[in-house]
């Protein structure tokens, strides 16, 4: 039976435990350079110190442009991955897996630089309105993603996560709501999946360990994609072989959403079943009792925990209390973890 403190393995990869520290942007690269950075250290190895079975970094850039801010994380050149590389060598030594969450903010980028998206089209009347990308810049994209998962590789993340979701430029793509091309990148939903999939393929050229995809599931707007549109992009991920769909929602355009415990399982759940491929859950996910019930009821393969891991780099300690599971302490803590 699936549940929380059992492990998993995806190509090899076994994760110790279905914990996910779900990726959040700390916007902390002070320097705007896009360099791991003593906060990151510290914010990162403590929820491996703390037992999370894999560690997600925060939405990490393949171009500079693709920044949601200039204090974000980047992974466009050679020169950001010593520091990766070392924050990946501490979380192993706590007996965590890493993974990288690659990103690109397309329209939503906010930044002084010029912003590219889909269509020349602002998120909202704060926002830039972005470039409509060529046929060029879609190309050079789907090589900075290939580049990213390189250093990503050399870096030595166990996995990697390419981000589909909340609205940036994977999402703009996916959505015809962000996306009025007339090329073949836009209209029906086998053209608006054509970037997702060169990326994928891109990445996989480079990249022979696990790949998620991080999307979102429900835009909340009439006219965005539909549930079918969603297995649909589901069943092409699943045909390319990634490992993983982790199921978000939400950030496509400006619309207002009442969370509740759980409020995404459901279309995860859908998603699992439907399209047969291991998904994770998020969401407003905050107790062992609440995560249990997602993974023994076959909802999801992982949860991933956002704010409730900020609050308590503990967290995997309390759900274990909380469901009488022995959890292996750090060496260091064996003496007082009980
Ligand atoms: C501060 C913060 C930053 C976030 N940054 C990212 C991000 O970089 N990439 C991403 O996919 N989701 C991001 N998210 C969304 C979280 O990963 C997660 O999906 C969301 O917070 C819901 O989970 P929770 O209720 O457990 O917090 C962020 C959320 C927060 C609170």
């Amino acid at each position: 039976m699936t549940k929380l403190f059992t492990p998993i393995e995806f190509r090899n990869v076994e994760l110790k435990n279905r914990i996910v520290m779900s990726p959040m942007c700390m916007y902390s690269c002070m320097d705007q350079d896009g360099k791991i950075t003593p906060f990151h250290m510290t914010h990162y190895i403590s929820r491996a110190v703390g037992q999370a079975g894999l560690i997600m970094t925060e939405a990490t850039a393949v171009v500079p442009e693709g920044r949601i801010s200039h204090e974000d994380l980047g992974i466009w050149d050679d020169e950001h991955i010593d520091g990766l590389k070392h924050l990946n060598e501490q979380i192993h030594n706590y007996g965590a897996k890493t993974g990288i969450q690659l990103a690109h903010a397309g329209r939503k980028a906010r930044l002084d630089s010029d912003i590219y998206a889909p269509s020349a089209q602002a998120f909202n009347e704060n926002s830039k309105t972005p470039t409509a990308m060529t046929a060029a810049d879609i190309d050079k994209t789907v090589e900075a993603f290939k580049e990213g998962a390189r250093r990503a590789k050399e870096s030595g993340f166990d996995i990697i996560e390419i981000h589909g979701a909340h609205g940036y430029l994977i999402n703009q793509f996916l959505s015809p709501l962000t996306n009025q091309r007339e090329d073949s990148y836009g209209g029906s939903r086998e053209n608006r999946c054509r970037f997702l999939s060169q990326v994928i393929e891109a990445v996989k050229t480079v990249w022979d360990g696990p790949l998620f995809v991080r999307i979102s599931t429900d835009e909340y707007a009439e006219d965005g994609n539909t549930l079918d549109d969603i297995l649909y992009f589901a069943e092409q991920m699943k045909q390319q072989n990634i490992d993983l769909i982790d199921c978000s929602s939400g950030g496509v355009v400006p619309a207002s959403i009442k969370p509740f415990p759980g409020y995404q399982v459901k279309r995860c759940e859908t998603i699992k079943q439907e399209a047969s491929i291991a998904t994770g859950a998020v969401g407003l996910i905050t107790t062992g009792i609440q995560a249990e019930e997602i993974l023994q009821n076959n909802r999801a393969d992982l949860v991933l925990i956002g704010r409730s891991l900020l609050r308590n780099p503990y967290w995997a300690k309390a759900a274990a209390d909380e469901l009488n599971e022995t959890l292996p302490a750090p060496k260091q803590y064996e003496r007082g973890w009980k």
